[in-house]
């Protein structure tokens, strides 16, 4: 059997329905903004493979420190033992964040750190006595991932449908906007008065995998300050937004509230390792500390703050906080607006929105807004025979790029949207609207 035959014998890849799926594209080697497969082509990759690539692909600098750790410790059991990366990342990290966050939670993943933080939060209350402390309440069309308690939280869907009985109740509460803030406000002190509430769980400005949907800081201050209020914990689910991709560090700094947990994970490490962190106030970490063993926090994982993950996380950050870096992502999110600027009147086009390095174009089509909007799959093949991988997501296309990206390939991606716009726009009126059942 050639790769290609093992892989489709051995192999069952992620958010996929095999049957029927094409041949993945099997890419050899990366650089920059780059992945290149073994019979010569390449692709620029617009999406930071999955929203994790943050400074490129095999960025030397980050594959310098990894390795100079490799030689050093790859791993040790992180109960009952340390070590220098870990220690120094947890410090730079708290260096970053809001000054009122205190300690750090590893784990591996994104949908780990959710895991993590609602159990952090349930627990705070039990600790504390207050036992009847049991619910969460979370946005409409949120995503946090994939285990059961980040499944629950969640925009209840396909995805999550067969495992729907099994999922824990939770109140979902509509995205504020500036219309419908009113109605959040009310709904929010309604179920926060029960005193059943332990948290308030939120993608802050930017819903990704939602369809990038963006709302503003205002109305979330509002809401995170009335939950906070009736002594409800709230929880920024960072996991996509961390580390600049909305223009700033943190989206939460966008906003004045102060969450009381944060979860981080996908550009942690640059897209080198698996790592995750939840982040806590003293206050909550003080309900854990305490003569009674049951109140220890009883989670971890095989592989809680690997040493070569921390090392990668470290030399990301400071790639991060670098003055080049920062100038980058202030020049991709001017990018994004001129480029909103250039499509935003065009018919098929529903709705441009940008925040930070983040642009989504939401086309208008028959079969209305929806993940399973059936013009996704030509959108992606057209992009990739255009060398562009960009996943959109129904009819919604966005670009969250490496931060190290060129005006030159920012604007293959914009001319390749365009032609993807101006090509269904044709269609839509040679097809007197009918393109979306083709
Ligand atoms: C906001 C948010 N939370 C959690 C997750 C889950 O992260 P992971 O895929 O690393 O488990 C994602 C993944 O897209 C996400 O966007």
């Amino acid at each position: 059997m050639n790769l290609e035959e093992k892989d489709k014998a051995y192999i069952w890849h992620p958010f996929t329905q095999m049957k029927g799926a094409a041949t993945p594209i099997h890419i050899e080697r990366g650089e920059g903004c780059y992945l290149y497969t073994a019979d010569g082509k390449k692709y620029i990759d617009a999406v930071s493979s999955w929203w994790v690539n943050i400074h490129g692909h095999a960025n030397a600098y980050i594959a310098e420190k990894i390795y100079e750790q490799s030689k050093q410790l790859e791993h040790v059991i992180f109960a009952g033992f340390t070590h220098t990366p870990a220690i120094l990342l947890a410090e730079k990290l708290l260096q970053i964040l809001p000054a009122h966050f205190a300690k750090v939670f590893y784990s591996d993943n994104g949908s780990t750190s959710v895991e993590v933080a609602l159990k952090m939060a349930l627990q705070y209350w039990y600790n504390k006595g207050e036992k009847q402390k049991t619910k969460i309440i979370a946005l409409e069309n949120a995503y946090h991932g994939d285990t059961f308690g980040s499944m629950s939280v969640g925009e209840r869907n396909t995805f999550n449908a067969p495992f729907d009985p099994l999922l824990f109740e939770v109140y979902h509460i509509p995205v504020p906007t500036e219309k419908n803030i009113d109605t959040c406000i009310q709904k929010l002190h309604k179920l926060a008065s029960q005193n059943n509430v332990a948290a308030f769980i939120i993608e802050p400005l930017v819903q990704g995998a939602a369809g990038m949907q963006m709302y503003d800081p205002d109305e979330l201050d509002l809401l995170i300050n009335i939950a906070q209020k009736h002594d409800i914990l709230c929880i920024a689910d960072e996991v996509m937004t961390g580390f600049g991709r909305t223009g700033k560090n943190f989206a939460i700094e966008h906003i004045q509230a102060q969450p009381d947990i944060i979860c981080l994970s996908k550009g942690i490490t640059g897209g080198f390792m698996p790592l995750a962190v939840t982040v806590c106030t003293e206050e909550i970490y003080q309900a854990f500390y305490d003569d009674e063993q049951s109140k220890a926090f009883f989670h971890g994982h095989s592989y809680t703050a690997n040493p070569l993950s921390c090392a990668a996380a470290l030399a990301s950050m400071e790639l991060l906080v670098s003055e080049n870096c920062q100038q980058q992502i202030q020049y991709i999110y001017n990018s994004h607006l001129a480029f909103s600027n250039r499509i935003r009147r065009n018919k098929s086009v529903k709705d441009v929105r940008v925040t930070g390095t983040i642009i989504a174009v939401e086309l208008n089509t028959p079969e209305g807004s929806s993940y399973f909007n059936t013009i996704r799959n030509s959108i992606y093949d057209f992009c990739l025979s255009k060398g562009v991988l960009l996943r959109p997501l129904g009819n919604v296309i966005y670009i969250m790029p490496p931060y190290c990206i060129t005006q030159t390939e920012l604007e293959i991606i914009y001319n390749t949207i365009e032609e993807v716009i101006a090509h269904h726009q044709e269609k839509l009126i040679n097809d007197n609207l009918q393109y979306a059942t083709d």
